[in-house]
């Protein structure tokens, strides 16, 4: 069932859906493409055991987490998710995005990371926190306007398959002071 219709900056339309466990190895497939990128995110090996991939997806039904994927033309194109703590930092959950190349710098980005800040005040969390690396100028920019704020720097804390290190900025949203 769609949850949302959304309009891109080119007029196209995608479609927002609550991930569905027979969405995974499309959704796999998706993530490995990013992976293979190799900037932006923490995995150096590409998702190969769907077996993890659906035990990944029940703990984390249990878990609270929330994950949305965007579908154009009927292919996923990106996903985005938060994903609650426990105990004393039951009230924070943790925000992830990713849109596949060639499907960025049309909005989508800026949209899920609206559209989380408002799902997770609906569920009663008062804090969203990320991670971004300091050479993700685009992904610091969209969390910025979105209203995250750097919070902290963990300094050469990844480090890329060719060498160089980068630092990774904390970025926090509070909705409910
Ligand atoms: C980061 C990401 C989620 C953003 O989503 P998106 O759909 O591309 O973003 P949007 O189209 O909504 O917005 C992109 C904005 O960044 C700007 N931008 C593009 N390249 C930029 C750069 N190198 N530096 C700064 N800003 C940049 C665009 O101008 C646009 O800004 P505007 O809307 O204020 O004009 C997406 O690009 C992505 O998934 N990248 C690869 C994976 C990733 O980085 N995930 C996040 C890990 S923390």
């Amino acid at each position: 069932m769609v949850y949302k219709t959304v309009e891109l900056k080119d007029g196209r339309v995608a479609t927002l859906d609550w991930l569905r466990e027979s969405d995974l190895p499309e959704l796999v497939e998706v993530l490995n493409s990013v992976i293979r990128e190799g900037k932006y995110l923490f995995m150096n090996n590409e998702i190969t055991d769907m077996e993890e991939e659906r035990r990944w997806y029940k703990q984390g039904k249990r878990e609270g987490m929330l994950y949305l994927i965007t579908r154009m033309d009927g292919k996923i194109v990106g996903g985005a998710s938060i994903r609650p703590y426990t105990d004393k930092r039951s009230h924070v959950a943790e925000f992830g995005i990713f849109i596949r190349e060639g499907y960025r710098n049309l909005g989508l980005g800026t949209m899920l990371t609206n559209i989380f800040a408002e799902v997770a005040e609906k569920h009663g969390f008062e804090v969203l926190q990320l991670s971004v690396y300091a050479t993700n100028e685009r992904a610091f920019h969209v969390y910025t306007k979105c209203g995250y704020r750097e919070c902290g720097r963990l300094t050469q804390d990844i480090k890329f398959l060719d060498g160089p290190y980068t630092d990774r900025i904390l970025m926090e949203l509070i909705l409910k002071q």
